[in-house]
């Protein structure tokens, strides 16, 4: 029976939300539930970004035709073997950071020093992108996450999109080991550049901000629980289960869901929710931070234990859109969660938890600096 209940999202508009961890996983399958809408002028919005405020695309009976072809194209770029052979790569990475951060503290701000270089340094790498562009693309995309200034969005989208086109027309004409290189050289569309860019241009995003947030995240954690920290300084061992409940668990319940509002979706038709009848064209929102909190499937969800075994978290989505850059995301938390706990074992926060804030309205709000000391 499926609870979902009424609200209003930030920009005032009506939605449902659903937040038990069944009916989360089970919406996340349904195929009437997607991205497009009918009329997007008419469309429930989450925020005025112009990149995930509201529908993409006006065809929800086409939808899952594209999106099974986009994911097609993207999957060898992201494949468990294609990040198993840049594990070494992302551990020079990462412990290179930490030392850099070593050898010029203490204190220092590890959103500075790790958690914003390194996936912005591995994205770039896998692209293709020159690293030294990062200071333009990463104004582009925190202009293009903006849930506020829609016009900011907009002028971000397209920097970020125009910037991605061009380096794809050179990688057509000087092809490198890159993805961007071979999605490039896949593309048989009438127009192989756009497509290209469209696809690149969301990789950018999708695989940037969000394991900045994650790597943040877990450093904020960890920190603040110190027998746990303490537990996988010890042993090294647990780090991979350490990555999963740090992706669960989110922000500390004082800083969390002002970003949580849910995953995004438009019903092709009309559906019956248990009780409720949502209409085709409704949003509804799949509440995954309040699913990953669901005591029915978490026993205790508010303690953090990084023992916690089995862990089926819904961070990454599920089913037909599940994260396709999981096996990435998860190589890089477990790199920097491995440097870190071999190198610094005393690290700690050097302000009080309460004094950080989190940036307002982004898409995937994260802190703006994470001051600490070791
Ligand atoms: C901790 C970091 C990450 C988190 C929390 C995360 C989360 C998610 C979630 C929740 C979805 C599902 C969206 C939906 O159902 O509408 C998703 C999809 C996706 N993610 Fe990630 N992601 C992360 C890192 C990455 C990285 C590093 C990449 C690649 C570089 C990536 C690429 C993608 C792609 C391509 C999709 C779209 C799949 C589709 O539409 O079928 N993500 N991600």
């Amino acid at each position: 029976m499926t609870t979902a209940r009424q609200v209003q999202t930030a920009t005032g508009d009506p939605a449902w939300l659903v937040e038990s961890y069944d009916e989360v996983r089970a919406l996340l399958q349904e195929r009437l539930l997607g991205r497009a809408h009918r009329h997007p002028e008419r469309a429930s919005r989450t925020s005025r970004s112009a990149l995930f405020g509201g529908p993409h695309g006006n065809d929800p009976d086409g939808e899952p035709a594209r999106a099974a072809e986009r994911r097609r194209q993207l999957a060898p770029a992201f494949s468990a073997r294609r990040v198993q052979l840049m594990r070494p790569r992302i551990r020079q990475l990462a412990t290179g950071l930490v030392d850099a951060m070593l050898a010029g503290g203490p204190p220092a701000d590890l959103h500075e020093a790790v958690a914003f270089p390194l996936p912005c340094l591995v994205i770039c790498e896998l692209l293709g992108v020159p690293y030294a562009d990062r200071e333009s693309f990463r104004r582009w995309a925190d202009e293009a996450a903006d849930t506020v200034d829609e016009q900011r969005s907009v002028r971000g989208v397209g920097a970020l999109w125009a910037y991605i086109h061009g380096l794809a027309e050179r990688k057509l004409a000087d092809p490198a080991d890159d993805v961007l290189s071979d999605l490039v050289a896949a593309a048989d569309g009438p127009d192989p550049i756009t497509d290209v860019a469209a696809l690149g241009a969301g990789l950018l995003f999708a695989g940037f901000e969000t394991t900045v947030t994650a790597i943040d995240r877990a450093v904020l954690l960890l920190t603040t629980h110190p027998e746990q920290w303490r537990a996988l300084c010890a042993d090294h061992e647990l780090v991979p289960a350490a990555v999963e409940e740090t992706l669960r668990s989110g922000w500390p319940a004082g800083m969390r869901t002002r970003t949580d509002g849910g995953l995004p979706r438009y019903a092709a038709a009309e559906l019956d929710l248990g009780e409720v009848t949502v209409a085709e064209g409704d949003l509804v929102l799949l509440g995954l931070d309040a699913a990953n909190h669901d005591a029915a499937t978490f026993p205790e969800p508010e303690r953090f234990d990084i023992t916690r075994s089995p862990n089926p978290h819904l961070t990454f989505g599920y089913g037909p859109r599940f994260c396709q850059g999981v096996a990435l995301a998860r190589a890089e938390l477990a790199e920097v969660l491995t440097a870190l706990a071999g190198r610094v074992p005393g690290l700690r926060l050097a302000v009080p938890v309460d004094e950080l804030r989190l940036v307002p309205d982004r898409l995937v709000g994260s802190v703006s600096a994470l001051p600490v000391t070791w």
